[in-house]
C-alpha cells in the first residue's frame, strides 16, 4: 500500500518534469532603467518574449514599438498606430516608472547601517619583526565600504590584505590587515568610506581594553587563596606553639594573624 503511494507520487513529479520540459512559454517585463538617484535618465522598457525570444520591445526614449522579427514587426506597427496608447506609455513613465523608482530608492538603496570600526594590535613587533594592526568594521549595509591605512595622513598601500565577508543577516563585515616596522612619532589610522558616513571616518588604535571582568575576578581569588593558605599556615603553626609552648606564644601569634586578615 505504502509503496503504491510512494510510485504514484513519483509518476506524477516525473511526468510534470517532461511536460515542462516540452512546454512553451510567453512572458511580459516591465522595467524601470535609471543611472543616477535623481532619475532625469529613465528609460520605461516593456518586452514581448516567447520561450527566451525577445520579439517586440517599447523603449520610453525611443517612443515606439520596434519589433526584432517579422511577427514583432508586424505588431510593432499595428501598436505603433495607436497615439493614445504610446500616449499613455509615455504618462507611464513619470505615473509607474518615477514614482515607483522614488519610493524604492528610499525604502531600499538609501537605507544604510553604520560600522562600528576598530582597529587594534594584533602582533606586536620587537623592532626587526613587523607589527600586525587589524582595522574591522562589523554590521554594516550595504556592503560597498572602502578601507584605507594612512601612515601619517597619506594612504599606504603595500603589506595590506583585506577580506570582507557577508554576516548572512543583510550587513557586512571587512578586515584589513596592514605589516609596518613602527618609527616613533608615526601616526597609523584606518579610514573608512561608507554611504552611511558623510565623510571619511578616520580612526586610530584602540584605546587599551579595560581589564576583562574575568581576570580581575581570577586575580581576586588568587589573593583569597594566598590569604587563606597565610592564615592556614599559621593557625597550624598556632597549634603547634600551644602544644608545646604554652599561653604566651598563643597571644603573639593570634596578633600576626589580625594583621595577615587586614592585609
Ligand atoms: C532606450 O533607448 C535609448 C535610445 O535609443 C538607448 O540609449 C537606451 O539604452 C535604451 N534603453 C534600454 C534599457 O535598452
Ligand atoms: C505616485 O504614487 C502615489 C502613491 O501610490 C500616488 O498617490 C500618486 O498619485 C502617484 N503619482 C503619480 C504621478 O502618479
Amino acid at each position: 500500500m505504502v509503496s503504491a503511494n510512494i510510485l504514484c507520487l513519483n509518476l506524477i513529479v516525473i511526468i510534470s518534469v517532461f511536460s515542462e520540459a516540452d512546454g512553451y512559454y510567453t512572458y511580459r517585463t516591465i522595467e524601470c532603467h535609471f543611472g543616477s538617484w535623481d532619475l532625469t535618465d529613465i528609460d520605461y522598457i516593456r518586452t514581448y518574449n516567447f520561450n527566451k525570444f525577445e520579439y517586440m520591445r517599447y523603449n520610453s526614449t525611443v517612443g515606439k514599438f520596434v519589433g526584432s522579427n517579422q511577427y514583432g514587426r508586424s505588431k510593432a506597427e499595428a501598436l505603433n498606430r495607436n497615439t493614445d496608447y504610446l500616449k499613455q506609455l509615455k504618462q507611464d513613465v513619470d505615473k509607474y516608472c518615477r514614482n515607483n523608482s522614488k519610493t524604492e530608492i528610499s525604502s531600499i538603496l538609501e537605507k544604510t547601517v553604520k560600522p562600528e570600526v576598530h582597529v587594534k594590535i594584533i602582533k606586536e613587533g620587537n623592532g626587526k619583526t613587523p607589527t600586525v594592526l587589524m582595522c574591522s568594521a562589523y554590521d554594516f549595509y550595504p556592503k560597498q565600504i572602502k578601507l584605507t591605512w594612512l601612515k601619517d595622513n597619506e594612504p599606504v598601500t603595500s603589506d595590506v590584505t583585506t577580506e570582507e565577508l557577508a554576516n548572512g543577516d543583510w550587513y557586512h563585515q571587512i578586515h584589513s590587515q596592514l605589516e609596518y616596522i613602527p618609527k616613533s612619532g608615526e601616526k597609523i589610522s584606518c579610514k573608512v568610506e561608507h554611504a552611511s558616513f558623510d565623510k571619511p571616518m578616520i580612526s586610530g588604535l584602540d584605546p587599551p581594553e579595560p581589564m576583562p571582568e574575568s581576570e580581575i575576578i581570577e586575580i581576586a581569588v588568587g589573593a583569597s587563596g594566598l590569604g587563606v593558605g597565610i592564615i592556614l599556615a599559621a593557625s597550624g603553626l598556632i597549634f603547634y606553639m600551644i602544644r608545646t609552648k604554652g599561653q604566651w606564644e598563643k597571644t603573639l601569634l593570634n596578633t600576626k594573624i589580625h594583621q595577615v586578615c587586614r592585609l
